[in-house]
C-alpha cells in the first residue's frame, strides 16, 4: 500500500496503477467506510482511499478542530483491505492558496443538511471535484448514510460532465440499528444508548405509522434537539407527490452536543 501526501507522487503513482475506483473520506474509520472499500474493489482494479479533513466543509464553531484524526490506525485497517493507494494531503497541499473558487451547488443543498449547515455543500462539493481531479478514478463510492451529500455529488458529476461512475454504498450499522460514524466516538454511555432512536423513527416513518413531525415531536420528548425529518424524493431530494414511490426519510438530531443524522429508503 502506497501512501501519497502530495499530488506530484500521487500521479506518478497513478500512471502505473490501472483504472481506479475511489473511496474519499475524513479518516477515523469504521466499518460503513470499509464496506465502502469492497464495493469499490469491484469496480475498479486499484482502491484508492483519500483521507482529509476538509476544513472547508465545517461551519464556524463545528467540530473541525476535535474531529477525530487516526491516521496510523487508519492506514492499518486500509492495509488489512488490501488498499493499493491512500492520498492523505495536508491542508497546504490541497489549499496551497485560499480556495476562492468555490462550487456552487443548486438550490437544494440549501434545504435538509443546508438549511442547518449554511454552505456545507458548497465546500463538500469543492473538495469533492479536488479530490475527483487529483485521483483521477474510473469509479467513486459514496454512502447513503450521507444521502443528500451523495445525491449533490451525483447532480454535479451528471451536469458537470465528470468522467466518473458514482456508486452508492448501503449504510453499515451498530447491532442496535445505530448507522456508523465517526461521531458516534463522541457519544457518552448514556447518549450511545439512546442514539438509535433516530434510526427507529425513521423507520416508524417510513411504514406510515408516524408524520415526520411526530417524529420530531418524540425526539424532542426524548431530550434530543431535532434539526429535521423529512420525506422526499429519492432521485433529486424534491417533496414528493401523493402518489410518489422510491422515497427516503431523512432525519438529523443532535444528541448532547453530538450531531447524528441518516436515512432510510423506500
Ligand atoms: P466521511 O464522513 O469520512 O465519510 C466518507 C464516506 O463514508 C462517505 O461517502 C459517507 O457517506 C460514508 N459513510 C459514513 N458512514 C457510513 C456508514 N455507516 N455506512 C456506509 N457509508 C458510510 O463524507 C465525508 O467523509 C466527506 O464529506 C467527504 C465526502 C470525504 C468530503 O470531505
Amino acid at each position: 500500500m502506497r501512501i501519497l501526501s502530495d499530488i506530484a507522487s500521487l500521479r506518478a503513482a497513478l500512471r502505473s496503477a490501472g483504472p481506479v475506483a475511489f473511496v474519499p473520506t475524513m479518516g477515523n474509520l469504521h466499518q460503513g467506510h470499509l464496506s465502502l472499500v469492497r464495493l469499490a474493489r469491484r469496480h475498479g482494479g486499484a482502491v484508492a482511499v483519500s483521507i482529509f479533513v476538509n476544513r472547508l466543509q465545517f461551519l464556524p464553531g463545528e467540530d473541525f478542530e476535535r474531529y477525530p484524526r487516526t491516521f496510523e490506525r487508519d492506514c492499518a485497517m486500509l492495509q488489512a483491505e488490501g488498499v493499493e493507494l491512500v492520498f492523505a494531503p495536508d491542508e497546504g497541499t490541497l489549499y496551497p492558496e485560499p480556495q476562492t473558487y468555490m462550487v456552487r451547488p443548486p438550490p437544494i443543498a440549501n434545504e435538509l443538511e443546508g438549511l442547518f449547515r449554511p454552505g456545507f455543500f458548497h465546500g463538500v462539493a469543492t473538495v469533492v471535484l479536488k479530490l475527483l481531479n487529483c485521483v483521477q478514478p474510473v469509479a467513486a463510492v459514496f454512502g447513503k448514510k450521507d444521502y443528500q451529500q451523495l445525491t449533490i455529488v451525483r447532480g454535479m458529476v451528471r451536469q458537470l460532465d465528470l468522467p466518473v461512475e458514482i456508486i452508492a454504498g448501503e449504510t453499515a450499522r451498530e447491532p442496535d440499528g445505530l448507522a456508523m460514524s465517526s461521531r458516534n466516538s463522541y457519544l457518552s454511555a448514556a447518549e450511545r444508548a439512546e442514539a438509535p432512536r433516530l434510526y427507529r423513527l425513521l423507520l416508524e416513518v417510513k411504514a406510515g405509522r408516524i408524520s415526520g413531525e411526530k417524529a420530531l415531536a418524540a425526539l424532542a420528548a426524548a431530550g434530543w434537539k431535532p434539526d429535521y425529518v423529512e420525506i422526499r424524493r429519492r432521485q433529486d431530494l424534491a417533496p414528493p407527490q401523493a402518489t410518489e414511490r422510491e422515497l427516503v426519510v431523512l432525519g438529523a438530531a443532535r444528541l448532547g452536543t453530538t450531531r447524528l443524522i441518516d436515512s432510510v429508503e423506500f
